[in-house]
């Protein structure tokens, strides 16, 4: 039986927190010497062919001018034996410190972009910056996947997912109802 809920009145603001179930991804970038990650929660898929992600990267931090200015980036997947590094991540600036190092990641050579992959995480997308016009008004980047690295297992990865207040849900149970899909490449 379906379930009844009682509401409250809830802050605006606040709503985000029921619209994040996507996976929480390092961003890794490089602009001339320098070479960057940032933790993001704000992402959302565009299209699939090409492949478009759009993402939210506050100018505030070191990683919009590099991306901007790059026009690249790679979006890392981590799992959740990398949570204390997406915090740790998200929580200090590149403008400071060299984040390869200090969380002792390993960047690996991309092939069709001058970023960095990060080794340790399951999947990592090569990106280039396709569309600039929604950075002014919205910092707002949208990306195509040039090039997919994905590990070979498990199917499902345990990743972590961003709930907001310092709380993370870490993905567990899947379903499946193939018999109830047309085949609609969703
Ligand atoms: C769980 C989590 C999710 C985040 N999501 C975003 C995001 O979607 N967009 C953004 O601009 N910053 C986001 N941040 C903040 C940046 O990761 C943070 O400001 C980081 O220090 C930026 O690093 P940089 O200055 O080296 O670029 C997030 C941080 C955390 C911890």
């Amino acid at each position: 039986m379906r379930k009844t809920y009682k509401k409250r009145d809830f802050p605006v603001a606040d709503i985000r927190r029921y619209l994040e179930p996507g996976p929480t991804v390092l961003v890794s970038s490089q602009w001339k010497d320098e070479r960057n990650i940032m933790t993001m929660g704000w992402h959302t898929v565009m299209e699939f062919s090409p492949s478009m992600i759009g993402c939210f990267i506050t100018g505030a931090n070191h990683s919009f001018e590099m991306i901007r200015k790059s026009r690249e980036c790679v979006i890392n997947i981590p799992t959740d034996d990398m949570i204390e590094d997406i915090i740790g991540i998200g929580n200090c600036t590149g403008a400071e410190v060299d984040k390869f190092q200090e969380f002792k990641l390993t960047p690996e050579k991309a092939e069709k972009v001058k970023a960095p992959l990060i080794k340790e995480c399951y999947a990592n997308f090569e990106c280039k910056v396709i569309d600039e016009h929604l950075l002014p008004k919205y910092n707002f980047f949208i990306l195509e996947v040039v090039k997919a690295h994905v590990a070979t297992s498990p199917k499902y990865p345990r990743t972590v997912h961003y709930r907001g207040d310092a709380t993370f849900m870490i993905s567990g149970k899947n379903v499946s109802y193939p018999a109830r899909f047309k085949p609609q490449n969703l």
